[in-house]
Order: C-alpha cells, then sequence, then structure tokens
C-alpha cells in the first residue's frame, strides 16, 4: 500500500511540474564536483570524530589488517547519510556507505556476502522508496537471512559487523514502532543468526536519533562491540572505516543518556499532544532527571564514550570570585593513539528551588595523544551561568536569577555518573546573579504540576502563571517614530556612512515598510541560485529603486540545500557528539567559503532545540539534551558560517521539540524550564558568536506563536539579552488576532512584537476579509503604529549593511 501511494504521489508531482509549479517542486539538481575539495576532508574527519564507542570487550574492535569482515546490514550499501527534510536535502558530491568506507580503507571483506547484499540492495523491487515529503522512510526493510548463509560467512570470517539503520525528519516523527524507535524482526533475526555463529561481533547504529537500545541488554557478551555513528554526511563511510580499522580511535559522547526504556525518559507522557504538551519534567531534561531521581534506568549516561585506548586525568581546580579555573592533565596511557574529552559538571545544592544533582559546566578536548603523551586542558567557569530562575518566588527572589547558599562542587569525569570532585565552593547567603522581569509564563487555565526536587526526592507542584499585564508592558514600551530628512536619501549614503539607517527609514512609505518586512513570496528566489530557500529586503522594484539589494537565504544545518553540488556534512547530533568547537567552527568556516559562489548570505543553521524526547523527527538536526552543549556547538557553527562575512540564522527559536503538529502545537512549559534549558542554548550563541539574524520556531509557546511573542522576541531574546540583529519567522505563519491588542492580526501581530521578517513571504488566505495587511494596520487609529514598522525595517537594514560585499557593491 505505502509503495502504490508514494508511486501515485510521484505521479501527481510529476503532472504538477507540467504545470508551471514546477520550479518550486521538481528543481533540477546539477551534481557535479565540489567547489572547495578540501571540505571533504575536514568532514571526515569531524565525521569519525562523532562516532561514539558504547562498548568493546574483548578486542572486539578495532579490525586489524589479517582480518576478514562479514558485513551484514543492507544499510551498509544503503547507508543514512543524514536525515530528511530542509535539513538534510543537499545535492552532495557522493555518499559513501559503509561497504566503499571499508573498501577504500583496505579491509579484506568476505565477498560472497558483500556481493549478496550488493546483488540483493540493487534489483528494483528492494531499492529504497525515499518516500515524499513528510513520509520518509524510517527504516530500509532488511535483506532476509538464511542460516547456511550466516554459517558459511562465520567460518569464512573473523568478525561480523551488524549495521541497524534508521532514519526520520521534517515532518515525520519517529514512532514507538518496529522499525522506527524498536528494532524489526528481520533485524532481530539477523542479530540472532549472526550472534549465534560469530564470536566477534560489533553492531553499528547509523541513526539520527537515539532509538531502543534495551536489545543490546539481552545478547550480553554476544555483542563485543557497539558503535553510536549517527548520520556522517557523504563520508559516513570512510569515517566508519577510519574508526572501524583503528586508523582513528573513537573519541565521541553521548549528547543525550539512553534510557533503558522509553517510558523510563521523563517527557514520555507529555510528547506528541496534537494540540500542547505540559513540560511536567521541567527542568530536569535527561540527565538532570536521571542522575537526580532514577540512575538505575540509564543503559548510557550523557557523555559517555570509550576509546581504543586509555587516558589518565589529574585535575586541580581554583577559584577567583565566581569564575573556576580548572585545569585537566591528560595523559594517554595506552598503546594507541587518541583524543579525550575532559568534561566538568557542577554539583549543585538542592536549595529551595530544587535543582538537579549536577549540570554540564564545560568541556574540552586534546588534540591527538600519542601513547605516554600528555596535554593540559584549562576550562574556566563562571558560576553566574550556572544560577537558578525563580519563578515562584520561593526563595525569596521572584523572576531571580540565584545562586542559593549551599556546596557548589566542581567535578571532572569522563562522564556525567563518572565524575571526582576538585574542589567545592561554599556560599553562605544567596547571591542574586539577575534580576529578570516575567516573561512568557503558563497561562493560567493551562496550568500543570511540574517535578520539582525536594531535598532529593521527586515531587509535583503547580506550576507558576502569568501574573503580568502584557498589554501594558507592550504600551509602555512602544518605540518613537523617526523622524524623515527634507530629502531623499539614497540606501548606498547609507551603505558608505554617510546617512543613517533612522533617517533613511523614515522616508520610507507604508507599502515599502510593509515590502521590506516581507520576503518575497515563494522559495526559490528567481534571481538567486536554483533552490534557494528564498528572498527578502530588494525584493520588490520599488526597493531596489532605493538600491537596497536582495538577500537570499539557503538552508541548512547539514550543509547548503540548493540544486547544486555542496558539501553533505555530518548530521548536528554527530557534529555535537564529537565536543570539539574548533572542529566544528572550521567545517562551517569552509561551508562559508561554499556560500559564497553561489550567492547565498544567509545560511538557515544551526538546528539547536533541545532533545527533549527521542522521538523528535528533527532530533538529528539539533544537538542535544544539554543546553550548555547546545549553545556552544551552535556558538562554533555560527562563528564559522559568519567568518566570511555572511550570517548564520540559529533556529527554532523556541521549543520546536516535536514534529506532530509542529504548527499548531503549543508547548507549555514553566518560565524557569524556559530559562534555563530551553532559551539557554541561544542565549549563549548569542553573547559567544553573535549570530546576524535568528528564526522564530513553528510552534505556539504557552499559547502564543514564536513569530508572534512580544515576550519571547522583544522582552527577552532583545531587552534582557541586548540582541540588536534580525528575527525572520520559520517559512510562512499562522493566521492570529492579538489577544491583548484585537485589532491586529497577522504582519501586525508579528511586527508588534519585532519578528522583523515574514519568510518567504506570503500571508494570509486570498480573499480573506480579515486578512488586512500591514498597510492597513497602519492606517488604523487602533492598528500597529508607523515606529513599530520603521523599527522592523530598520533591523533589516542593518542586517544588510553587515553582509560582506553590500558595501563594495554600492
Ligand atoms: C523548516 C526550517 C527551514 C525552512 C526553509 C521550514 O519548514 O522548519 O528549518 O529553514 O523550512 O526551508
Amino acid at each position: 500500500m505505502g509503495r502504490l501511494w508514494n508511486q501515485y504521489i510521484r505521479w501527481v508531482m510529476k503532472k504538477l511540474s507540467s504545470t508551471g509549479l514546477e520550479q518550486e517542486l521538481n528543481q533540477k539538481e546539477i551534481i557535479g564536483e565540489l567547489v572547495f575539495p578540501e571540505i571533504a576532508a575536514v568532514a571526515r574527519q569531524m565525521a569519525a570524530e562523532g562516532i561514539v564507542l558504547l562498548k568493546n570487550e574483548r578486542n572486539t574492535l578495532p579490525l586489524s589488517v589479517n582480518d576478514t569482515v562479514a558485513v551484514f546490514g543492507r544499510c551498509a550499501v544503503d547507508y543514512f547519510t543524514v536525515g530528511y527534510g530542509s535539513g538534510g536535502d543537499v545535492v552532495a558530491p557522493y555518499r559513501k556507505n559503509l561497504m566503499e568506507g571499508l573498501r577504500e580503507n583496505g579491509v579484506r571483506l568476505y565477498e560472497p556476502l558483500a556481493q549478496r547484499y550488493s546483488k540483493w540492495c540493487s534489483s528494483p523491487k528492494n531499492e529504497p522508496d525515499e518516500g515524499f515529503w513528510g513520509n520518509w522512510p524510517m527504516n530500509y526493510p532488511e535483506m532476509p537471512l538464511k542460516e547456511k548463509t550466516v554459517a558459511e560467512a562465520s567460518e569464512n570470517s573473523d568478525a561480523a559487523l551488524v549495521i541497524i539503520g534508521r532514519a526520520a525528519g521534517e515532518d515525520r516523527e519517529n514512532l514507538l514502532k518496529k522499525g522506527s524507535f524498536y528494532l524489526t524482526d528481520r533485524e532481530r533475526s539477523m542479530l540472532e543468526l549472526v550472534t549465534a555463529h560469530f564470536n566477534r561481533v560489533a553492531v553499528i547504529m547509523d541513526c539520527g536519533n537515539v532509538i531502543d537500545m534495551s536489545w543490546t541488554e539481552s545478547y550480553g557478551d554476544k555483542i563485543g562491540a557497539i558503535l553510536y555513528a549517527w548520520q556522517g554526511g557523504m563520508e559516513s563511510g570512510t569515517a566508519l572505516a577510519d574508526i572501524l580499522t583503528g586508523k582513528e580511535s573513537p573519541s565521541g559522547a553521548l549528547t543525550d543518556c539512553i534510557a533503558r526504556n522509553y517510558a523510563d525518559y521523563p517527557s514520555s507522557s507529555s510528547f506528541g499532544g496534537k494540540e500542547y504538551n505540559a513540560y511536567t519534567e521541567d527542568i530536569y531534561v535527561g540527565y538532570r532527571y536521571f542522575e537526580s531521581f532514577a540512575k538505575d534506568k540509564v543503559l548510557y549516561p550523557f557523555g559517555y564514550g570509550l576509546s581504543y585506548t586509555t587516558f589518565e586525568a589529574q585535575s586541580e581546580a581554583k577559584q577567583a570570585d565566581d569564575t573556576i579555573i580548572v585545569n585537566v592533565r591528560v595523559t594517554n596511557t595506552g598503546n594507541l593513539r587518541g583524543k579525550r574529552i575532559v568534561q566538568v559538571y557542577l554539583g549543585l545544592p538542592c536549595g529551595k528551588l530544587g535543582n538537579p544533582v549536577k549540570v554540564l559546566a564545560g568541556f574540552a578536548k586534546t588534540r591527538t595523544l600519542e601513547p605516554g603523551e600528555s596535554q593540559t586542558v584549562t576550562i574556566e567557569i563562571d558560576l553566574r551561568e550556572f544560577a537558578s530562575y525563580d519563578d515562584s518566588g520561593i526563595s525569596g527572589y521572584k523572576s531571580c536569577f540565584v545562586l542559593e547558599q549551599g556546596d557548589y562542587h566542581i567535578e571532572v569525569g569522563s562522564n556525567v555518573r563518572d565524575t571526582k570532585d576538585v574542589l567545592t565552593v561554599r556560599k553562605e547567603t544567596p547571591e542574586i546573579v539577575r534580576q529578570a522581569r516575567e516573561a512568557a509564563a503558563v497561562k493560567p487555565g493551562c496550568g500543570f504540576n511540574r517535578l520539582v526536587n525536594r531535598n532529593g526526592k521527586l515531587y509535583y507542584e503547580a506550576v507558576p502563571t502569568v501574573q503580568k499585564d502584557l498589554k501594558a508592558t507592550i504600551l509602555s514600551e512602544l518605540p518613537q517614530e523617526r523622524s524623515a530628512a527634507s530629502r531623499d536619501i539614497p540606501f548606498s549614503e547609507v551603505i558608505s556612512g554617510n546617512a543613517s539607517v533612522d533617517s533613511f527609514v523614515a522616508q520610507l512609505s507604508p507599502e515599502e515598510l510593509d515590502q521590506l518586512t516581507h520576503g518575497h513570496g515563494k522559495m526559490n528566489f528567481c534571481y538567486g541560485i536554483s533552490g534557494n530557500a528564498g528572498a527578502f529586503s530588494g525584493v520588490t522594484e520599488a526597493l531596489r529603486k532605493h538600491g537596497i539589494p536582495a538577500m537570499i537565504t539557503a538552508d541548512g544545518p547539514s550543509g547548503i540545500r540548493i540544486r547544486r553540488t555542496v558539501s553533505l556534512l555530518p548530521c548536528g547530533t554527530a557534529l555535537a557528539s564529537s565536543f570539539n568547537q574548533e572542529g566544528v567552527e572550521r567545517l562551517y568556516g569552509l561551508v562559508s567559503r561554499e556560500m559564497d559562489p553561489f550567492g547565498i548570505h544567509m545560511l538557515l543553521a544551526p538546528g539547536m532545540n533541545i532533545h527533549r524526547n527521542p522521538l523528535c523527527g528533527r532530533n538529528f538536526e539539533y544537538y542535544s539534551e544539554d543546553p550548555y552543549l547546545t549553545g556552544k556547538i551552535a556558538a562554533a557553527a555560527i562563528r564559522g558560517i559568519q567568518s566570511t562575512g555572511r550570517s548564520a540564522c540559529p533556529k527554532h527559536f523556541a521549543c520546536n521539540n516535536q514534529e506532530t503538529r509542529r504548527n499548531r502545537n503549543d508547548s507549555q512549559v514553566s518560565e524557569r524550564a524556559l530559562w534555563e534549558i530551553y532559551l539557554k542554548g541561544f542565549e549563549i550563541a548569542i553573547r559567544e558568536s553573535n549570530p546576524l539574524a535568528i528564526m522564530t520556531s513553528y510552534n505556539k509557546v504557552n499559547g502564543v506563536w514564536s513569530h508572534y511573542h512580544y515576550e519571547l522576541v522583544t522582552q527577552i531574546l532583545r531587552q534582557e539579552w541586548g540582541y540588536q540583529g534580525l528575527v525572520i519567522t520559520d517559512w510562512w505563519m499562522q493566521e492570529s488576532d492579538s489577544p491583548e491588542f484585537p485589532q491586529l492580526r497577522n504582519d501586525a501581530y508579528r511586527i508588534r512584537a519585532q519578528v522583523d521578517v515574514l519568510m518567504p513571504g506570503e500571508v494570509g488566505k486570498k480573499n480573506d476579509p480579515k486578512a488586512h495587511t500591514l498597510v492597513d494596520s497602519l492606517a488604523d487609529p487602533g492598528g500597529v503604529t508607523l515606529a513599530e514598522a520603521q523599527r522592523c525595517a530598520a533591523n533589516v537594514l542593518r542586517f544588510i549593511l553587515k553582509i560582506e560585499g553590500v558595501r563594495e557593491n554600492a
């Protein structure tokens, strides 16, 4: 049925392509060479560094040059190199699968089996069905295996590799079903047969998400090694072969903990809701929950990852006020070269607020250390960054970030579970780190009970709800109108520094302000490279007459999504698992150079939502369950993308934590969890890498769509964090009236929130009498003010001025 349906959809797409919609639906791909072939080596290195070794007993790995290896699992041929949707749709020059990688690395394969897979996979009836938008494959059906085939392979080989592949994507959640979160029957039978016949078995997980791993326990010693390889982009197979052969020692670590059962995840009972999800686990996401309340439910802890070699670490820490400096001397005590991730955790006092027992507070990765070699890494921790946000007033300091009194333990280790105290800092009295203002709290009527830690015991207490008068706040903060100069100012004068953005904006008509705050309308802007995601600013004749250039955007996190050959990067989770900020920055620095010949000004990346639940379809694009790691890796990516004067666009701000009904869903979440978990990564990235643009999310946050969210965008992002860049919507937005100002609808509502540009630009249904435009609203005495429209337009123009090339072409 699935296959027939897909065929039907393809037929419909084909019909559409003859009706003029073809430009959007069926853009021509040009497959050729990489513009900067040197990216391949960095992509390969980063894919390898993201691979996590979860188990390695009896020297199962690495393979030796004399080994003959039997490879099981069709994904060795049909490798999932990335997930699906805007974060995966890249025209790669090649996608190395595991078989190719092994052959290129000189591994001797048990050929009869390799040939059998190759033949079976290339038969038309077994060819992978790539589905279509939102109906991507989650797995490819496995080749049935006969016992005789496995027995013959075992008689003629020294080791077996078994590969399990999974994918998900945009608009496509993982499901609690066989073939998605769980193994299929054929995969189980493949494992049964291989473990029955081989003594040396390594399992490789080619997955974008964490899936159920409880089955590994039932095989016990029969599985000697497990690698979580994620999806490594175009160099997937070569990078994996580098690890399997020992050319590189594994040095990745888990960015999410792997629980024994899905039901053990604290968000499992409030994920996938059609209308809303109440984030009842509050700040206790991932390891924050497990380490505090349910250690025994963890199969592999956060930060876990083995190496082929061994390391010893000697740590010392010293304190200067709230800053802690940790020096860790790492020595390679084994026989192979390798890199080591040093992780520093902060053990928190429970206090009145209740805290997780520990949080990641710093990390560093050594260079490759030869056997016997040492390196000292230094990690600086600012305790204030880990203050707790009091959204209830229980500490006596409502809406403040507080370091409560008690002991703060600096712990160094190789994962969240295995740490050693190196310093204890005692606070005799609470320290108020920052006074904030209530923002984006849960709406009364949507209250729920949230998890709290009361002296190590788990309780549920009512989440605080909105107290403030948002309407009054907004009215008290309305901006001032800019006054127009007495002459026309061309934009070239602004570019050359002879006129200000404000005086330029002041002369624009309501129609021009409207045009500046909308994208061109559709994806694949006709003057941009084929496959671009759309354009904004100088996209109308009127704006171009002023001399305003058009800005072209393209997805995305795994490489530039255009119809030309570019590099396909390792997926987000793989990159974050490397814990290598310099490497991520270097890789995206090369991508930034790749953007240049294609005329892309803004890359819609990185994706940095939190892995709240393992089923989220876009987890592969995102980094981690931990906001600190997310923020640091995103900052590195942004620095790289912006290194040649182009713009990154971190997304999706905020709480895009599931794909099910992502446009309608309401993420109901406490202010505390927002600040400490879901916004924290963005805060770090903004502070450390100054992204020129940010994309809002599709979903609602506490009842308000992010693209209308005054409190998220104006109050938190711009006022609290001092962000001065551009804010754009995710592609298209939901029509709505403002509850506070019922005369504001759609664009006017968005402009009041200071979400500057609607992308790709269309809004509302044609002929909808209520879909009045920004221009209508500006003419309405109760509508959005001219000053607010000017403020957004000025944000757009300031963005343009920061883009490389604008000044030269003036
Ligand atoms: C995705 C964004 C993406 C945009 C443009 C949306 O569907 O959510 O992440 O950047 O499309 O392709």
